[in-house]
């Protein structure tokens, strides 16, 4: 399994890189900067410094709203051959606050009530009908760079013109007060592996670790972690991260972070967060490639067995509560009917082997 990370080179990446480095028999570290992508013709063709990119099982695709011409080109250009944990529309999506914002009211996701409006005289309209504070945010902005807040219409309307002169649309958000606390919850595949709470520092409102926030971790609730999830399933994008504002009315989600930063939340919570994503990433490429043989030194040698030991992901199948293996099992096995074996078993673990050949 060949792998690549094709990212703008963060600390995050060179986790990831070196945790991808664990399972895939070769990853590659590309910077997103060096590709081009070729649309002329019928097909999409990736370059990679003017040269066509070599082929790959699994590319983690990660960088910027800046990028997101190019994450689009490539994605599209992969995403029929290889896995990739971010799907092609999640970019834009994932991207604009705005997008995210449509598509999960699709699937009525919590959210705080959210305006938008086409030009400074109409927001100003919507400004007078508002009570106060409210939170002022250009759609793409992140590390809360581009979240404001204001007290009153007055601070409002004035900084409305002056956004108005730099021409970039804004959305407007009812504030939700949750004492400078955010939460924010990793998802990789369909799990949450990771929560931290953020508190803003004194005198601030955005709880963002850019901001001069306070991570913790915090353990969530079933239902938090269903909204995470749900989420991160509209969107399309299985590693990501949610923030969340949660008080007395609930849980509201804020945005969606496709490239969130992990030294963060690893600090806060001490979960091997680039570890969890590599993993994920390994077993899902199996998957799309079809559950194909895989045979990894390392991951043998982990679970104990020899370095020709073979490892498949595949998913439990019972047959009147008898647990029934894919057939590829037997194959590699060897084990034929009314074998002898050994069956020890715990929970999440079973291991099965011949009783004359049983392994110290
Ligand atoms: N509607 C809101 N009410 C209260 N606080 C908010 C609201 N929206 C954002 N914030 C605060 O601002 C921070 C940054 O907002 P967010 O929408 O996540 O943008 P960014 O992409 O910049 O992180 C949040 O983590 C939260 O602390
Ligand atoms: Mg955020």
């Amino acid at each position: 399994m060949k792998a690549a990370i094709i990212s703008l080179g963060s600390v995050s990446s060179k986790w990831t890189f070196e945790a991808m480095k664990k399972y895939f028999e070769s990853v590659d570290d590309i910077d997103l900067r060096d590709l081009e992508v070729d649309i002329g013709g019928k097909k999409h063709i990736v370059l990679c410094k003017g040269k066509k990119m070599k082929e790959y099982d699994c590319v983690y695709l990660k960088g910027s709203f800046r990028y997101l011409q190019i994450l689009n080109a490539v994605a599209s250009a992969l995403s029929s051959k290889t896995y990739m944990p971010i799907e092609p529309s999640a970019f834009t999506k994932g991207h604009d606050k705005l997008l995210t914002h449509l598509a999960l009211q699709e699937i009525n996701i919590p959210m705080p009530e959210t305006f938008i409006s086409a030009n400074p005289s109409s927001a100003k309209l919507l400004l007078e009908k508002l009570s106060y504070p409210i939170v002022m945010k250009f759609p793409s902005g992140t590390q809360g760079k581009g979240v404001m807040f204001a007290d009153s219409y007055i601070s409002a309307a004035s900084m409305l013109d002056a956004l108005s002169a730099l021409n970039q649309p804004v959305i407007i958000q009812k504030y939700i007060e949750t004492g400078g606390k955010d939460i924010r919850a990793i998802v990789v595949g369909d799990k949450v592996v990771a929560a931290m709470q953020r508190q803003a520092v004194e005198g601030e409102k955005r709880a963002n670790i850019h901001a001069g926030g306070k991570g913790s971790k915090i353990t969530l609730d079933y239902k938090s972690k269903d909204l995470a999830i749900r989420t991160a399933k509209t969107l399309g994008a299985s590693i990501c991260a949610v923030d969340i504002l949660r008080n007395s009315g609930g849980c509201k989600v804020i945005e969606v972070n496709l490239s969130p930063g992990l030294q963060g939340i690893t600090e806060a919570t001490g979960v091997d967060v680039a570890g969890k994503i590599a993993e994920y990433m390994y077993e899902a490429a199996n998957k799309f490639k079809g559950g194909a043989v895989i045979m990894s030194d390392r991951l043998a040698k982990a679970a104990g067995m020899t370095s020709s030991a073979k490892t498949i992901v595949t998913n439990i199948k019972t047959n009147r509560n008898k647990i029934v293996l894919p057939e590829i099992v037997t194959d590699i096995s060897g084990f034929d009917n009314d074998d002898e074996v050994l069956v020890t078993a715990e929970k999440n673990c079973i291991v099965i082997s011949k009783s004359n050949s049983v392994r110290k």
